[in-house]
């Protein structure tokens, strides 16, 4: 089978991490997949917060955790050493479909060089906070930036079954 094919077909949502960090080359290789994702008119909207600082990570994780209402310590990033944040510039109509792309690209990047990855959701509740901002502020980061999603990374400790695919989602008209 295609290459691509099969890595779109065997990558999945994995929950469950080891300790082991991936390298610095590792997660820019995954971040340069995500940013050759095609976008509306070209303009690359999409931004890549890379965070392998461990603090960072772990207050993120708390903020996801209290916008979802779960209960203090839960980690909804499942452990995952690394997390990329794919921001999108909201003066572009496209930058959720932008962003969108770039975190299938970074999922399915992760999946060919041997790391498990998941979509974590509530990157635009969380980065339009006023603490959210002000953690971009700090990177540096200017602009007025949506939070699209999470991928998160790391070496899989466990990776699920697939579900079958819903039946009846091609409609031809031929
Ligand atoms: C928009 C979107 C948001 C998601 N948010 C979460 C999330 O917050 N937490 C989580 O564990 N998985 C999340 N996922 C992963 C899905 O649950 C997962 O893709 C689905 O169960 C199918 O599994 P698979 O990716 O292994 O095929 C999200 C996926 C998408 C596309």
């Amino acid at each position: 089978m295609n290459e691509v094919i099969e890595a779109m077909r065997k990558r999945r949502s994995v929950r469950a991490y080891t300790e082991e960090v991936p390298s610095d080359e590792l997660v820019e290789r995954v971040v340069d997949a995500g940013l050759w994702a095609a976008s509306g008119r070209g303009r690359q909207s999409p931004i890549v917060l890379a965070v392998t600082d461990r603090a960072l990570r772990d207050r993120l994780s708390a903020m996801n955790a209290r916008i979802m209402g779960a209960p203090e310590g839960t980690d909804p990033f499942y452990g995952a050493p690394v997390v990329l944040v794919v921001l999108a510039d909201r003066s572009v109509p496209t930058h959720v479909y932008d962003g969108s792309l770039v975190m299938g690209n970074l999922m399915l990047a992760a999946h060919e060089l041997g790391l498990g990855s998941c979509w974590i959701h509530r990157a635009r509740e969380e980065f339009d906070t006023p603490e959210g901002r002000q953690i971009l502020a700090d990177l540096g980061v200017e602009g007025d930036y949506e939070g699209v999603g999470h991928c998160i990374l790391g070496y899989a400790a466990e990776v699920p079954e697939p579900k079958p695919r819903r039946e009846g989602r091609l409609v031809w008209a031929r």
